[in-house]
């Protein structure tokens, strides 16, 4: 008898095509995502799950998933599901992670830029028709020259450094270890986040929200950064609190700040960090490539399918 396997909602075809001859397959809905009271009752029907960022695999979900042997997250954030309770039960819990760094790090880069450069309110203004070049008209800042300091120097930050070489900023990075690649882009670690705050221009997020890295930038690490300094965060939106971004951004401790991923999503169109100064925000679109969609569906689908074979699964998460 072929495994059954959830998948939460419906993914690119490339993966689906794969789980549709070995496995006995339900999709969720093609649109939004499955009701977590659907989902709970669901749970205990099935071999592999494949979910998706929205889907909160808690203790909860874990122990209605009385015969799940694996979990195949269509993402490589995995902030929302209890790795370590799902492992102690014996469930396998898997990722997807290279096929979209080089999306996430484009992405990181255009909001980079887009800040830098002013180009929400350069939009605006040429809309409106109303204006005259000006050698003081619509300045922004210099990437040449400037440093950009990398929180997290895994698959992501490296890839971020990549273009940041080639736009001749100086590059720095903390919470990770030195690497052979961190060397080749000439990129210095800096042991102490505090001091790689202080000496960047610019500062992007690339680690992963787990339980020491909630809120992160927090008050005093904003207050840190150079107040000509922009922020940008295409990781998870728990890394930072967002009431001290919007201080920060309101009362001028940092000069701007590029977001593509908030706490919650959608965050609230009221919540006062929609009120700050110089905030360029984006829905959650990393990722949103095809080429980064499909293989992010391949993926999850393969290590679903080791793992419900008997084989080893390519991209595990290790507690
Ligand atoms: C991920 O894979 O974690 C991304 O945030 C999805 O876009």
């Amino acid at each position: 008898m072929k495994p059954k396997v959830l998948v939460t909602r419906s993914i690119p075809e490339a993966g689906l095509a794969l789980l549709r001859e070995r496995v006995d397959l339900e999709i969720g809905p093609s649109e939004g995502f499955m009701p977590r009271e659907v989902l709970l009752a669901k749970l205990p029907l099935f071999d592999g799950v494949l979910c998706l960022l929205k889907d909160r695999m808690d203790r909860e979900a874990l122990d209605a998933a009385t015969r799940l042997k694996v979990l195949s997250n269509y993402g490589v954030g995995y902030d929302n599901i209890d790795v370590p309770y799902a492992t102690a039960k014996g469930i396998v819990v898997t990722n997807t992670p290279d096929v979209l760094t080089e999306a996430t790090a484009d992405m990181a880069f255009a909001l980079l830029l887009a800040v830098a450069r002013r180009l929400s309110e350069a939009e605006r203004i040429a809309r409106e028709g109303k204006w005259a070049w000006a050698p003081d008209f619509l300045l922004g800042a210099d990437l040449h020259g400037a440093t950009l300091g990398l929180v997290g120097f895994g698959r992501i930050g490296k890839a971020v450094a990549r273009r940041a070489k080639g736009f001749g900023l100086r590059i720095r990075y903390t919470l990770a270890r030195p690497s052979a690649e961190g060397d080749e882009l000439g990129a210095v670690h800096v042991p102490i986040p505090e001091d790689l705050l202080a000496e960047s221009d610019f500062v992007s997020l690339h680690v992963p929200l787990v339980a020491e890295t909630r809120h992160f930038m927090n008050e005093e690490r904003f207050r840190r950064m150079k107040p000509g300094a922009i922020f940008v965060n295409t990781g998870r939106g728990g890394l930072v609190d967002q009431e001290a971004l919007a201080r920060a951004l309101n009362e001028g401790w940092i000069a701007g700040a590029g977001l593509d991923v908030f706490d919650p999503e959608p965050l609230p169109a009221e919540h006062p960090l929609f009120r700050a100064k110089n905030l360029l925000p984006a829905p959650h679109i990393g990722s949103a490539t095809p080429n980064a969609r499909n293989g992010m569906a391949v993926c999850a689908a393969t290590n679903l399918l080791a793992v419900l074979e008997g084989r080893t699964p390519p991209n595990p998460v290790l507690v």
